[in-house]
């Protein structure tokens, strides 16, 4: 095995922003995404992976096998045939042992490269922002002494559209397949004839010597895709495919003089065509559309505009916040990685990964809500219409439904409802955009009730019924009703679940209502307080009023009923008994209602919030992160449902579930204690991380788990890239690490950082103004702000108020003791 230190399989290439894979065995795929718009593709360090158009369920253009042996087979696939050797520049399928090898994932692009016998191969995957192709820009160079004559196979498998029939409705499938060929494009053309008005295509820009659009006819039936007939024989066998499993493969002859290359351009098109121009003649296809987007990126030179293009898209992106500190690891994280992970659970939620196989979840509203948080800054238009389409999905009631399908933006109830954190998140999404853009308007928004255009009301309206949605469901403490579940969907108090067929999301739940949550609970004190606060703001004094002693009520009886002594109790199950509570055997302490508590400041003068975090570092803190439990649950509880359904250590039992390490971050910046706000924050910052072969999954993606201090192998990381992880801990290092929050008013600076930190910069684009702050620590303080200075006048107070700035101004912040 490779040794186990960061430098083992790649290197951070922070000026072009890039992770450089130079080892193709990873210990699982590190992957990448392309696309941050319609057309999305997954890829990995292999080239394995697939694309679809909006929707990975609905309209899934090529074929993924999920849990497949070997790992990570299917993908986009280019065979060289050189003599007797056939190899691919990504190492897979054929596996062959490169002389060179090197994967570089880049912002919106990844460039594979090998070289085998003197030849150098190197592909450029991206998709262009605005139009919806993957660009495959592929270069082969003869580094040899001698004339070589290869054959060039490219190949992909296209998936029927549905991604959950395409792997399940063989009886079906195994009829419908069509396709087209015309030139060197191949037309996916499956269920046109009937509902579909779209189709894909893949284009190469070269003459083909020939193509194939039969799997079994490229493979033979019997073969992988290591060996593909057709490239082993050399003979591509312009095979039509009816049916069965159609591909697309194009094959070119090239002949290359010493040292000369040759450029190839191919196009993975998807098209939409309006029903009255399905048609060009009967059964024949309307290629007009393809014709057009081939003729704007069919060439070597529009491909390589096209992608200069995206460079300035992401850098401008990227611009809209930039720290310069001492320690190149957080810049990295702050100014790439976690930005671009931020742009990627925007657009997937949680449906596409490696682990998440696009037919189980579609937009969550907890989810998309909180990822808001990290993305905001990057493009606030789409914020604005991601927030105003969720909302859509809640009733009058301001429950909601838990997730809707991108492609037609409506909620359903596939994996259940009625988890009564789910309001919240809406205010939470929505006070954090105001405070970004300062675009009241949205507020006026009239918005569906369950997605029922007939039955609107103002979006001020809609954050009105999510917060009375807890204040009318208190149970017998005056603490929130936890409904199926709260963020923790695994705890499920009133479930009571023995039939292993069924499912802890959408099986009914018991009636009862005294299972309540003390995560509910810090989660209303602090939004409420936020909404409290957007009522003052608007001048709406009796809302505010009103609000604010609701939110005075919930933390009193928090303090009253849900401390337990040295730790926030996690709840109280159905039978009004105690949840992590010191007198229960396991599971006495959970992290969720320290960090909700804590960030809400619950009891904050009476020292329980200082008593809660000593407790999550005495009991829950690990090396690799924080568990969500302590002890972990060793059996299986009734009364607890999913959560003690993990083995101890894995997921929401005792797990380090990520997402909610950032809350105690929070937590201890509330404390004014920024060494161990960053001490947390560096045991999951990616670039951190020097244990590749033990964490396993992408060195520069947050993961959703790390396995716990319980579990057989801690530190191991599972389900990379779709967690709230990475929004929180953008969130996190940025507002309340490095302390640039913006306000109604303007920009509140107030770090909480390591006392042994000198200073460090950021250009923070705000409101349409470029603001270059920097930060001094001449006292070596955590906390505390004692000069403020915006274009070298001082500023009264630690809001800077931008309004009155040209373009750009200089902020200088001081920090220090008091006097
Ligand atoms: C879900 C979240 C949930 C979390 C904790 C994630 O997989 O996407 O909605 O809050 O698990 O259970």
């Amino acid at each position: 095995m490779t040794a186990d230190n960061a430098a083992s399989y790649g290197f951070f290439d922070d000026e072009n922003r890039e992770y450089v894979v130079t080892e193709p065995r990873t210990p699982y795929p590190w992957i990448n995404y392309l696309g941050s718009e319609n057309f999305f593709s997954l890829i990995s360090n292999t080239a394995g992976g697939y694309s679809f158009y909006r929707d990975a369920k609905f309209r899934r253009l090529t074929r993924y096998r999920y849990n497949n042996v070997p790992m990570d087979d299917g993908g986009r696939y280019f065979y060289i045939r050189d003599g007797e050797t056939i190899w691919n520049p990504g190492w897979k399928p054929t596996r062959t042992e490169l002389d060179d090898y090197s994967c570089r994932h880049g912002m919106g692009y990844t460039r594979v490269a090998g070289a085998k016998n003197g030849l150098h191969c190197d592909v450029l995957f991206f998709v262009p922002p605005g139009d919806n192709v993957e660009i495959q820009k592929l270069t082969l160079r003869n580094d040899s002494q001698e004339e070589k004559q290869v054959q060039l196979f490219s190949l992909l498998e296209w998936c029927l559209w549905n991604a959950e029939d395409d792997t399940t409705n063989f009886q079906r499938n195994y009829s419908t397949g069509e396709v087209e060929v015309e030139n060197s494009t191949i037309y996916h053309k499956t269920e046109y004839r009937e509902r579909r008005n779209h189709y894909a295509f893949y284009h190469c820009n070269a003459e083909l010597a020939g193509f194939d659009t039969s799997r079994d006819s490229f493979l033979g039936p019997y073969n992988g895709f290591d060996q593909p007939e057709a490239v082993t024989s050399g003979k591509p066998g312009n095979s039509i495919a009816h049916g069965w499993s159609p591909i697309a493969s194009h094959a070119v002859d090239i002949t290359l003089a010493p040292g000369e290359s040759r450029e190839l351009v191919f196009l993975l098109g998807y098209l939409e065509v309006a029903e009255e121009h399905k048609w060009e003649s009967p059964g024949v296809i309307n290629k007009a559309p393809a014709h057009e987007l081939i003729a704007r990126y069919g060439t070597v030179e529009q491909a390589d505009a096209s992608f200069a293009e995206l460079g300035t898209y992401w850098e401008n992106l990227l611009g809209g916040f930039q720290l310069q500190s001492h320690d190149p690891r957080l810049d990295r994280m702050v100014n790439i990685w976690n930005q671009y992970q931020c742009m990627v659970t925007f657009n997937m939620s949680r449906s596409a990964s490696f682990f998440e196989a696009g037919i189980g979840r579609g937009m969550g509203f907890r989810d998309s809500n909180q990822d808001l948080l990290g993305f905001f800054h990057l493009q606030p238009e789409r914020a604005r219409e991601r927030i105003l389409d969720i909302a859509a999905t809640q009733f009058e009631d301001g429950s909601v439904y838990h997730q809707y399908q991108p492609l037609t933006k409506r909620g359903n109830a596939a994996i259940g409802g009625n988890f009564n954190d789910d309001p919240l998140w809406l205010i939470c999404s929505t006070t954090a955009y105001l405070r970004e853009t300062g675009d009241f308007s949205i507020l006026e928004q009239q918005v569906p009730f369950g997605n029922d255009e007939n039955n609107c009301a103002s979006m001020l309206e809609h954050l009105r019924r999510s917060f009375d949605h807890v204040t009318n469901n208190l149970g017998p403490h005056k603490l929130p009703l936890i409904g199926r579940a709260d963020w923790n969907d695994c705890l499920n108090l009133n479930c009571f679940s023995t039939d292993p067929n069924e499912s802890f999301q959408t099986t009914e739940n018991k009636a009862g209502a005294i299972a309540e949550s003390l995560m509910i609970a810090g989660a209303f004190v602090l939004y409420g307080t936020e909404y409290t606060d957007l009522c003052r703001h608007l001048g709406d004094d009796a809302e505010a009023d009103r609000a604010g002693a609701a939110v005075r009520a919930m933390e009193q009886a928090v303090i009253e009923h849900g401390w337990d002594g040295e730790w926030f109790l996690r709840a109280y199950d159905a039978a009004g008994n105690k949840v992590g509570s010191n007198e229960n055997e396991e599971s006495k302490i959970f992290i969720e209602s320290q960090g909700f508590c804590a960030m809400a400041g619950i009891g904050l003068e009476q020292g329980l919030v200082e008593k809660s975090l000593d407790s999550v570092q005495e009991h829950l803190d690990t090396p690799y992160g924080i568990v969500l439990n302590y002890p972990a649950f060793t059996r299986y509880h009734l009364e607890y449902g999913e959560i003690s359904t993990y083995p101890p250590g894995y997921k929401e039992n005792g797990g380090i579930f990520c997402h909610n390490n950032p809350w105690v971050m929070i937590g201890e910046t509330v404390l004014g204690r920024g060494d161990q706000a960053y001490d947390y924050y560096c045991k999951q910052a990616p670039a951190f991380q020097d244990h590749v072969n033990l964490r396993k999954i992408e060195p520069y993606a947050y993961a959703q788990m790390v396995a716990g201090k319980e579990a057989p192998l801690p530190g191991e990381a599972k389900n990379s890239w779709l967690t709230g992880t990475a929004a929180w801990n953008y969130h996190t290092i940025t507002e309340h690490i490095l302390g640039i929050k913006p306000r109604f008013e303007g920009l509140l600076l107030d770090p909480c950082i390591p006392t042994a930190w000198q200073g460090y910069t950021v250009q923070r684009q705000f409101r349409g103004k470029q603001a270059s702050i920097r930060v001094h620590n001449p006292d070596g303080v955590s906390k505390g702000v004692k000069r403020i200075t915006l274009n070298g006048k001082e500023v009264a107070g630690q809001i800077v108020d931008l309004s009155a700035c040209g373009d750009s101004c200089e902020i200088e912040v001081w920090m220090g003791g008091a006097g």
